[in-house]
């Protein structure tokens, strides 16, 4: 049985989140430069996003770009930027065609003027699709977000308009730039590192992790699957013990 034939769609994860890992080595291992990798990490970034929106996946977020990854030799990090635009401007139409909105978290501001607008742009366009939310996580850092939003509560302690002993963990979350989705069920990271460098520290607190040892350029649709199916057979215990679990708790 083909393994997309294996998925049971009434257990889909509502979000999906990919640390692409592995562009460098897969590059290296065939003799060429770092930045060929990431040229060919976007055509799995194209099969993920056209296999989520297919199989009704909400929310796919994709690690494109950490707070750590701007100490990368310089020329790396300009041939990363201008790819990003490029990518952007040509995927818009894939987009719209697959009714998928573009969604950023991350410090935008700290992008090139040239990413900025390529960005704002394909997230105005596509502002009004709804098969599925494709969020790039650029110049993003979770420990970033996370003092984010403590600044913003304690900013709104400050002012009078919350007392401290109000915080609680809705109104961290809601000030997190990932509020607007669900925290993702399923972490999926490639190329065999088992770590998890400053993603979603919070919102994974309770997510399933995949690890493979494929790396980001070879990442196929079947690969996906091949998680998805690995999710659907794990037993999500949220802290309780096996026997309070139902199979309708499992899933939500
Ligand atoms: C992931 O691939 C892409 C980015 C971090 C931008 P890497 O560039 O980290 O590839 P490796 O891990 O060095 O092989
Ligand atoms: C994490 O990959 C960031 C992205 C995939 C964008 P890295 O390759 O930068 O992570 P470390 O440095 O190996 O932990
Ligand atoms: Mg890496």
């Amino acid at each position: 049985m083909p393994y997309k034939d294996k998925i049971n769609k009434e257990k889909l994860p509502r979000h999906i989140a990919i640390i692409m890992d592995g562009n460098g080595r897969w590059a290296m291992s065939k003799g060429k430069f770092r930045i060929f990798g990431h040229k060919n990490g976007v055509k799995a970034v194209r099969e993920v996003s056209e296999a989520c929106a297919e199989m009704g996946v909400k929310n796919l977020t994709l690690y494109a770009f950490s707070t750590e990854n701007w100490s990368r030799p310089k020329a790396e990090v300009n041939a990363l930027m201008e790819l990003l635009v490029k990518t952007i401007s040509s995927e818009t139409k894939t987009l719209m065609k697959n009714d998928i909105r573009l969604n950023t978290i991350g410090n935008l501001k700290s992008l090139p003027i040239s990413c900025q607008k390529e960005l704002n742009e394909a997230m105005e366009k596509t502002a009004s699709n709804k098969r599925m939310n494709l969020i790039l996580a650029l110049s993003y850092s979770s420990k970033w977000d996370i003092i984010r939003s403590i600044k913003s509560i304690a900013q709104q302690v400050k002012n009078g308009k919350i007392d401290i002993e109000d915080i609680n963990e809705e109104m961290v979350t809601s000030e997190l730039s990932t509020h607007k989705w669900p925290h993702p069920e399923l972490l999926i990271r490639t190329s065999g590192e088992h770590r998890i460098s400053n993603f979603l520290l919070w919102e994974i607190a309770y997510s399933e992790f995949y690890f493979t040892t494929t790396l980001w350029p070879d990442f196929t649709k079947e690969d996906l699957y091949k998680a998805i199916i690995d999710y659907q057979q794990r037993e999500r215990r949220f802290g309780k013990t096996s026997e309070q679990i139902t199979t309708d708790e499992n899933y939500s």
